[in-house]
């Protein structure tokens, strides 16, 4: 089949989080199965753009409201991505260095959904599927089955996956104008709750929706952002499909952002290398376990929970850990994550930015990875803890649900039930147990660097889903 997925983040491209590793790697297995897949993103001012080079094969206009933009198709020369990446280059838009976080973040998003679509339809391509990501594709759906001028498309299939269903694109109906011309009769597909949600139309119009893991699927049919009862609505058109990591880029043999590199054979060895590293750089004990968190530090991924977490592990277990901390968001949980060195110099330390060589390392050369989420769609950290080696305590829910199981119940992680300090905590508490416990620490650590996450099986389960559409 040929197919486009388009999304706002794509690895290297443009990564923010796991939305940019899950794109930047499913149409390259999708390709190994013999199926021709495209990823469209935007062409923002970045690093991936200005060193890499492109043609351009297109150029036109686009109309968002009363204002007219220019657009321009690149499309990248080497193709060593493991599949066709085009950029759609708004330059009043989108050069810019970050993916989001603008005042007309609205604009932007909307002028990049109609610039795909004006671009096929202007070279005439007629795909057998567009695959959105997330709300900011998430008028897609709509508007390929209802605006005028997409109407040589309104029989190509959709499918949206949702990465994570808090954030919608919520706009007001002021800017309903924004989106080309449709028969008025058809808006109600837009409104959610008396605003356009890109996010609701795109799970009303699109031809199947997926979720990143079957029990998130569950979850939000319960707790989705105000989603719920649509969710549940469109149930049975939906599927939850568990991501798959790149196990290309996730080799502890290969990868080239290790200090030291290391097989299931040499993995203590390799892995303590790795832990000097970090301990040098940060200021930390080799000797005692490691703890880490890594991501972006909002509530959903209970950050804010992070510095009292830290605090009560420091204090209860005085010089018997050490915690390292790799992330940012929420300027609050920033400063206090960062106070905190000044008490426990020696233990504790904190990264604060985004840094994905480190993130490696930290991967690599880690003990234990916490993971306290209240939402968590699929979640890849986990995984590429697992193929490093470090054992993963998390919280029970979505992804994190489906691929972590207990030590207690012969499995390689630990888990925990509530989102509280309490219950983090406790599993901190076992964490070190088992890091004392040599022969077991091993023998979970073995077993988890052999799980099998890889793309395969995923990537396949999509393509039924395409199947189950086709034209
Ligand atoms: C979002 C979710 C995360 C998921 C990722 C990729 O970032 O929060 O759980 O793994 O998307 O699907």
């Amino acid at each position: 089949m040929e197919l486009f997925h388009i999304s706002a983040e794509c690895y290297p491209v443009a990564k923010v989080g796991g939305l940019a590793d899950v794109v930047g790697a499913l149409p390259k297995y999708q390709n190994q199965l013999g199926h021709h897949a495209k990823v469209v993103v935007p062409g923002y001012d970045n690093k991936f753009t200005n060193e890499n080079e492109f043609d351009n094969i297109h150029n036109g206009k686009l109309r968002l409201g009363n204002f007219i933009f220019n657009y321009s198709v690149l499309r990248e020369k080497t193709s060593k991505l493991g599949f066709e990446l085009y950029l759609i280059a708004i330059p009043e838009l989108f050069d810019r260095p970050n993916v989001y976080s603008y005042d007309d973040d609205t604009e932007r998003f909307t002028a990049f959904q109609i610039a795909f679509l004006n671009w096929l339809v202007e070279t005439d391509q007629h795909p057998d599927l567009i695959h959105c990501h997330d709300h900011h594709t998430g008028l897609i759906p709509f508007m390929v089955q209802f605006c005028y001028n997409y109407e040589t498309l309104n029989r190509t299939p959709t499918v949206l996956t949702i990465h994570n269903g808090q954030y919608q694109g919520w706009f007001g109906f002021d800017k309903l104008h924004y989106i080309p011309d449709f028969n008025r009769i058809v808006t109600g597909f837009l409104d959610w709750g008396g605003t356009i949600n890109p996010l609701a139309a795109a799970i009303k119009c699109a031809w199947k929706v997926t979720t990143v893991s079957p029990s998130y699927l569950d979850e939000i049919s319960n707790n989705a952002n105000g989603l719920e009862s649509l969710l549940r609505y469109e149930r049975p058109k939906s599927i939850g499909i568990l991501n798959g990591i790149d196990t290309e880029v996730w080799d502890t043999n290969t990868d080239p952002m290790l200090e030291t590199n290391y097989s299931l054979e040499n993995f203590k060895a390799g892995k303590a290398a790795n832990k000097r590293f970090l301990c040098e750089q940060f200021n930390l004990d080799p000797e005692k376990p490691l703890f880490t968190f890594i991501g972006r530090l909002v509530g959903e991924k209970g950050a804010d929970l992070l510095p009292e977490i830290c605090s009560v592990a420091l204090n209860y277990n005085p010089k018997e850990i050490n915690i390292l901390i790799l992330g940012s968001g929420d300027p609050i949980v920033e400063n206090a994550l960062q106070s905190l060195q000044q008490y426990h110099s020696g233990n504790y330390n904190a990264y604060i930015g985004y840094n994905e060589k480190l993130a490696h390392i930290v991967y690599g050369g880690a003990d234990f990875l916490l993971m306290p989420s209240r939402v968590e769609p699929c979640g890849l950290n986990q995984m590429y803890a697992l193929r490093y080696g470090t054992v993963p305590i998390v919280r029970r829910t979505g992804g994190l649900k489906d691929t972590v199981v207990d030590i207690g119940n012969g499995g390689f992680g630990i888990c925990h039930d509530n989102v509280s300090v309490y219950d983090v905590n406790h599993s901190i508490t076992r964490g070190i147990d088992l890091y004392n416990d040599k022969t077991k620490f091993d023998a979970v650590r073995t077993t988890a660097m052999q799980i099998d996450h890889s793309w395969e099986k995923a990537a396949a389960e999509y393509i039924s889903v395409y199947q189950s559409i086709k034209n």
